[in-house]
């Protein structure tokens, strides 16, 4: 340790935290001396040149002199591809089985001695010395991967392994779990281990705790995502392509894989944005809808001092005539900060605050960290001592870190009796009348000053039986934490639709639930950073998440906070947080301007909370995120595809939010199609870019011309808002009810909009044919009143 370090551990964690942490950071390092021997002198591998192949059920297995390469299309058209034997199994980011083969595609011999697998959605091409081509149909190579490379240490062990693939000039990159300077992924390398970032961070912070093997590429040729199913730490290096480069000739898209161990294993889904969607999560699984009332404003703050202090937050917002769906306790609420206790002395009868909060309509939410005090007669530590639940090392014992409650130790959620174990203590917080729950420091973090702070990475784990160890289980352990919390949920209360968010995971994760943003620093580039992380996580499949409004440090100006809160206001997970010592960020705390504006944005967000039920309904469904880049139904629009400031909520909505200082007005972008300014009622055609009024009052908001938008009436009802359809054109609009329980089907109602004679008709498609909608209407947009103008090129 040197120096700066020293300081950093003082300004961090203060003296007496800081010197332990700093111990526990030298006794990861010797875990790790004693648990991972050097690896020594390497021995490089290639594929080496093919020597035959054989047919197998969606493909084949091509040998080479010094591996075998499996291909496998599955009938959806889904391809999967692994080296050295590596099968779609074991996988902790599949749903299930993997997807059937498609019985209809043939390996046949390609030019130059390799062989390619046709099949009816996609081709995938082998080339004689290994390399691999994804190509539609009609030929157009989406993707090619390089022939890859090991590294085998020669004393035994894991290999390492690089691939290197080409897409095309004009292809973007997105995805890779949560990336703080998205949605774009630029030129740079980025980091496959999930880490917590040591307070908060800022678009040039990365990684942070979600990272994943996922890339979505758009290009004009088509979209594809690629998922290197590996857990283990990882680097990607992109870099974007050039049109017309050297001597005229385009220069490719490229990304480099490297891994530290762990199979060569890929799987490749082509389609328009939303087919991949779909697909992708019929693979990994169907997103979660949370329970409506986690689709409404949500407060929390680490430091809430205790019962008087919830109460009058929450009857704030009440006599404000501000509505609030749950509040959340972070690990001030904790004796001591051990996980599953309460402070009885701050929190006498917590059953009690929670069932009078219930009766304003106002949720408990727990936050639930993995660490466990370790400390004898602390329960939670005993049983769990007792049952063997927690990580040891190499050489028995349990490791231990430095959390919140001091020296800790962390359950294996990779072991399903620990699962089981675990997820039994739910019950207390169940009972303690909580009605969700909030995982949190489960990347796993142990304080360090220097180095990760996280697990030695020889801990051992179980790992569904196999074995291993912390490199590979580090990256799917808030992901196993999340699914033991989401099975405890579903068999306390079968009655009731599960709560969760966690802040760590990996692929899958949506199938468990959601997440947020964790510590984005209080800026305006962190609200910038906000929604990058909302949406690049919802193309890699986890579309339930938010940001701290307001950051979660230090203290927003008045506009800044009332921007960030215009923003969350329209994102999935809406809730202000903060951390202990930072500004308040109760929305009456910023001065009437601000409280004016910001309950127009809760009551806006309530009024829209049908539309958001829909939109999870719909995301369990189809896998398509409620927050969607804007070129999700137009890819090819080159312009959209750059444009990071503004999203589409679901197929109805644009939403632009103000992202920087002193904005009265700001530019959107607009898809191709009419688009409405909802409070204007102005007309626009897209594509092209407009300047919108946005007054601190309000960000702009389009409604697409005929769409059908599910809104809360006056009477609490759902009724329709159709936004008129432009002339010749028809429009649309789906409503999905919130399912009251789990295993509930609901409803799919769908709707279709479009001019008779200058008015708006609104019709629902039943198996009957076309009916009367059977909801109140609202139509808007002035039917052919105002003709579009204001277009700029
Ligand atoms: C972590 C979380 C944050 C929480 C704090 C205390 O920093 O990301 O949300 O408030 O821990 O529990």
């Amino acid at each position: 340790m040197d120096g700066r370090d020293l300081v950093r551990v003082v300004r961090v964690f203060g003296t007496v935290r800081g010197l332990r942490a700093a111990r526990s950071a030298w006794r990861r390092r010797r875990t790790d001396a004693w648990g991972l021997p050097p690896r020594g002198a390497e021995r490089a591998r290639v594929p080496g040149p093919v020597s035959g192949a054989e047919p197998s059920p969606g493909g084949g297995i091509v040998r080479f002199a010094r591996s075998e390469l499996r291909v496998r299309v599955a009938a959806s058209g889904v391809v999967f591809w692994g080296w050295d034997g590596a099968e779609p199994e074991p996988s902790y980011a599949l749903d299930g089985t993997p997807p059937r083969p498609d019985p209809r595609a043939e390996l046949e011999p390609d030019k130059d001695g390799g062989w390619r697998i046709v099949s009816q959605r996609v081709t995938v091409a082998v080339s004689r010395h290994g390399g691999i081509e994804i190509r539609t149909p009609g030929g157009v190579v989406l993707r090619r991967e390089l022939p890859p490379r090991w590294w085998e240490p020669s004393g035994g062990g894991p290999a390492r392994w690089l691939q290197r693939s080409e897409v095309s000039a004009d292809a973007r990159f997105f995805g890779l779990g949560g990336r703080a300077s998205g949605p774009r992924l630029r030129d740079g390398t980025y980091r496959l281990w999930n880490t917590d970032p040591r307070g908060s961070f800022g678009p040039d912070d990365d990684p942070l705790y979600i990272t994943m093997p996922v890339q979505l590429v758009v290009a004009d040729a088509g979209t594809h995502l690629a998922f290197l199913d590996n857990s283990w730490e990882g680097l990607v290096t992109l870099r974007e392509g050039e049109e017309g480069a050297g001597s005229g000739h385009d220069r490719p898209g490229t990304s480099e894989v490297r891994m530290g161990g762990g199979p060569l294993r890929c799987w490749v889904v082509v389609g328009t944005p939303a087919r991949v969607l779909r697909r992708w999560t019929g693979l990994t699984g169907a997103p979660v809808p949370p329970p409506s009332w986690a689709l409404g404003p949500q407060h929390a703050r680490w430091g809430l001092g205790g019962e008087r202090e919830v109460r009058r937050v929450v009857a704030g917002y009440r006599d404000r005539g501000l509505p609030l769906s749950a509040l959340h306790l972070d690990i001030d609420h904790y004796d001591g900060h051990r996980v599953f206790t309460v402070d009885a002395e701050r929190f006498p009868d917590l059953p009690r605050l929670a069932k009078d909060l219930r009766a304003d309509g106002v949720r408990l939410v727990s936050i639930v960290d993995p660490a466990v005090k370790a400390e004898p007669g602390n329960e939670v530590y005993d049983a769990g001592a007792a049952a063997g639940a927690f990580v040891r090392d190499g050489r028995g014992r349990e490791v231990r870190g430095e959390v919140w409650p001091g020296e800790c130790v962390y359950p294996d959620f990779t072991d399903p009796e620990v699962r089981a174990w675990w997820g039994g203590l739910y019950e207390e917080r169940l009972a303690q009348g909580f009605s969700g729950v909030w995982h949190d420091m489960n990347e796993p973090v142990s304080f360090t000053p220097f180095g990760d702070m996280t697990l030695p990475r020889s801990a051992r784990h179980c790992l569904e039986g196999r074995g291993g160890d912390h490199r590979e289980a580090h990256n799917v352990y808030g992901l196993a934490m999340a699914r033991a919390g989401h099975e405890a949920l579903r068999r306390l209360r079968p009655q009731e639709l599960p709560f969760l968010f966690s802040r760590s995971g990996w692929v899958g994760m949506q199938r468990y639930g959601g997440t947020w943003s964790g510590d984005v620093a209080t800026g305006w580039p962190g609200l910038r950073a906000s929604l990058s992380l909302v949406l690049g996580l919802g193309l890699c499949g986890v579309p339930y998440s938010g940001p701290d409004v307001g950051g979660f440090d230090g203290s927003p100006s008045p506009e800044l906070f009332l921007r960030w809160f215009q923003l969350g206001s329209f994102l999935p997970l809406f809730r202000t947080h903060a951390a202990i010592g930072a500004g308040r960020r109760e929305p009456w705390e910023f001065g009437p301007q601000v409280l004016g504006h910001a309950r127009a944005a809760l009551l806006e967000r309530e009024r829209l909370r049908p539309y958001f039920v829909t939109l999870a309904q719909l995301a369990r469904l189809t896998g398509a995120p409620y927050v969607r880049p804007l070129w999700w139904g137009t890819p090819t629009d080159r312009a959209l595809r750059d444009c990071e400031d503004a999203f589409l909520l679901g197929d109805a909505l644009l939403v632009a939010p103000v992202l920087e200082p002193g904005a009265d007005r700001r530019a959107v972008r607009l898809p191709r199609g009419r688009w409405y300014d909802t409070v204007s009622g102005e007309a626009y055609e897209g594509p092209g870019q407009v300047l919108l009024d946005a007054p601190l009052s309000r960000i702009p908001v389009l409604a697409r011309a005929g769409a059908v938008v599910p809104v809360r009436g006056g009477d609490g009802g759902t009724e329709l808002e159709v936004w008129a359809p432009a002339a010749g054109r028809t429009g649309s609009g789906l409503v999905v009810e919130d399912r009251a329980a789990p295993g509930v089907r609901p409803a799919v109602e769908r709707y279709t909009s479009r001019l008779v004679d200058g008015a708006v008709v609104v019709e629902r498609v039943s198996d009957a044919g076309a009916v009367r909608p059977g909801r109140p209407l609202r139509v808007r947009g002035g039917v052919g009143a105002r003709s579009p103008r204001g277009s700029q090129p």
